[in-house]
């Protein structure tokens, strides 16, 4: 665990990108979504994780500052961290995180990853993450979709009992 403190704050936080998806997820609830959709594609030396809702969206100056470490409109706290450490997991690899918000209409962002990087993230348990987000917001559709290599995963909280 060496590193220079802001890098162990960062290890410390976000082990995996499972946890990078239970945060940005909550972003989504948090702005009102009813349907969040959870994409995540590995396939020629990039992984991509890219959460679409159908919240509020965000205004010109959110979407400016969303990633910025000190920006929130969480009541009570300072500094909002989840978009900022996604985005630095991404550039860690060599990728980057794009946001794309429409006010009144949704949010979707998009991390890319290059697996092959040595300060690649593992993926982590992502039925988990899944499973916590349904736990804490049943009246939330979640879908995921996960393509690996050919092989495909499906989970969709409206079809599971
Ligand atoms: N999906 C989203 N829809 C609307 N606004 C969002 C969304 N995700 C993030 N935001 C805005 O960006 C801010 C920063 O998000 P984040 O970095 O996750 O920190 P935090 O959630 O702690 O505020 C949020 O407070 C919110 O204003
Ligand atoms: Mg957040």
């Amino acid at each position: 665990m060496a590193g220079k403190p802001d890098t162990l704050l960062f290890e410390t936080l976000m082990e995996d990108l499972s946890l990078h998806v239970l945060d940005i997820a909550e972003n989504a609830t948090r702005a009102g979504a009813r349907n969040v959709l959870i994409e995540i594609a590995a396939a020629d030396a990039r992984l991509t994780v890219a959460v679409k809702d159908d919240g509020k969206g965000m205004d010109a100056r959110t979407s400016q500052r969303a990633s910025d470490p000190f920006y929130t409109t969480k009541e009570g706290k300072r500094v909002g961290l989840g978009l900022a450490m996604l985005a630095q997991s991404a550039r860690e690899t060599g990728g980057g995180v794009r946001i794309d918000s429409q006010y009144g209409v949704g949010t979707e962002v998009a991390a890319v990853f290059r697996p092959e990087h040595p300060d690649m993230r593992p993926l982590g348990d992502l039925m988990a993450t899944m499973k916590a987000l349904v736990a804490a917001f049943p009246a939330v559709r979640f879908v995921l979709d996960y393509t690996k290599e050919g092989e495909h995963y499906h989970f969709d909280s409206a079809k599971t009992p």
